[in-house]
């Protein structure tokens, strides 16, 4: 008892003075440790929320890309067979009340092959044009005048007034197919009319930084809640109604990306909304040269056509046949190939890409070893493949997406200049 009360004695003793401020500076520094860490933990877990948030994003995106290609495949082979009937039908027809019936049809099904490119540029299978390197000011200025009747015109009609301004920074030139990337400059302006009902301004700015090109589309219109923000990259998203396709962003996405930059947009609602995005510095970048135009065919020519869905087969056939050529028909590149030896040659090789068993690249490396004097010509679903390697693509005259109308045909063939027509 006693030695206990002597050790509380001791404990309840005092502190001097020196020893409570070096208690409470401990205290203190502790706390200021904690607090960092704790700063630091919340930063760390912040980046770690973005770049989960970022990568579901892109997975996402990936994901819906994926199921857009596939999905526009099969609506092309379709497609070519509803629009190169009705053009057929069509062609054949003189009654001016079935005309009536077949010209509606044919302009839906053409809306519905324009649907499907929007969603194949957005899944980046759609055809890929040649790089060029070019002053991205340029792009958007022609893009700023070709939207001029939406932000002058219209805007006037509805008695508000919108202003547009380009600030051109000094800028190295970004390799990108220029009408593509034109593309991105409209689908941008016309968000930013689309969210001035009431008039505003709309700013194009661009600037060099880190070897990159910027590039910042702003309006000062509606803005986005940010639920809406957090959607607005997702294909076929919309707050605008069945008159809008809510591809415009997404597309954007894909194109910036497939050029090797990123894409961002700040919204503040009410106040406005902000689009940025960045593209590599071209480097030293040989402009691709346009394909030569060719003189328009006047003769027939004997032409194989290569397809394993033998209804596309059948209606690209008979297109051709309706323009005068002499048409064969395979169902398989083994097959075609064993026509090219036997009989008579053909001038013109039409072969589908995706078949089972041997693709039309391989078609046409085999037709270029053996019959080097043979035109071959692509027609794909797929758009430009993922697999048109550089060198891949000196071995086809043409690639022509579908669903291919006569008159594309006609085009596509008259540039490849055959050698040996039929007389
Ligand atoms: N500049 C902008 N200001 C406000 N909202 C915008 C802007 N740009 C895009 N949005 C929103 O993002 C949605 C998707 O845009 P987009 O992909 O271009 O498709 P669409 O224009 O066909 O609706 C729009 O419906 C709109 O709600
Ligand atoms: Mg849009």
């Amino acid at each position: 008892m006693r030695s206990s009360q002597q050790a509380l004695a001791v404990t309840a003793k005092p502190r001097s003075e020196s020893q409570t401020v070096s208690a409470l500076g401990d205290q203190a520094a502790l706390a200021l440790e904690n607090a960092r860490l704790y700063q630091e933990a919340q930063h760390a877990y912040q980046e770690l929320a973005a770049t989960q948030a970022q990568l579901v994003r892109s997975e996402t995106l990936r994901a819906v890309g994926a199921l857009a290609a596939g999905a526009a495949h099969h609506l092309n082979n379709l497609l070519q067979v509803v629009t190169g009937r009705l053009e057929l039908a069509l062609s054949q027809c003189d009654s001016p009340g079935i005309q009536c019936q077949l010209i509606p049809a044919l302009r839906a099904a053409r809306d519905g092959a324009q649907v499907v490119k929007g969603l194949k540029s957005f899944s980046g299978t759609g055809p890929t044009p040649p790089l060029v390197p070019v002053d991205l000011n340029d792009l958007a200025e022609a893009a700023l005048e070709s939207t001029r009747p939406r932000w002058q015109n219209e805007a006037e009609e509805r008695g508000v007034r919108i202003d547009v301004g380009l600030e051109r920074g000094l800028i190295p030139q970004v390799a990108v197919a220029p009408s593509t990337m034109r593309e991105v400059f409209v689908n941008l302006i016309l968000n930013a009319v689309d969210a001035l009902p009431r008039g505003g301004r709309i700013t194009i700015k661009t600037w060099a930084a880190d070897h990159r090109v910027q590039c910042a589309v702003s309006d000062t219109g509606t803005g986005m809640a940010a639920e809406i923000q957090r959607r607005v990259l997702e294909p076929f998203f919309t707050t605008k109604g069945p008159k809008r396709t809510g591809l415009g962003l997404s597309t954007n996405y894909g194109i910036i990306h497939r050029h090797g930059g990123d894409l961002r947009i700040e919204s503040t609602e009410g106040r406005g909304t902000t689009v940025t995005f960045f593209l590599p510095e071209a480097g030293r970048h040989e402009a691709v040269p346009a394909p030569p135009e060719g003189q328009a065919v006047t003769r027939p020519m004997r032409i194989l056509v290569i397809d394993d869905e033998a209804d596309v087969r059948q209606v690209v056939s008979d297109m051709l046949a309706a323009e005068g050529h002499q048409v064969v028909e395979a169902a398989n590149g083994t097959d075609g190939l064993s026509r090219l030896v036997d009989g008579p040659p053909f001038d013109l090789v039409l072969t589908d890409l995706g078949m089972p068993r041997m693709t039309g690249w391989e078609v046409a490396r085999a037709i270029k070893a053996s019959h080097p004097l043979v035109c071959v010509g692509l027609l794909t679903g797929w758009g430009d493949q993922p697999d048109a390697r550089p060198e891949d693509r000196g071995v086809v005259n043409f690639i022509l997406p579908k669903p291919a109308t006569r008159e594309a045909f006609r085009a596509a063939i008259a540039r490849a200049r055959p050698r040996h027509a039929l007389a």
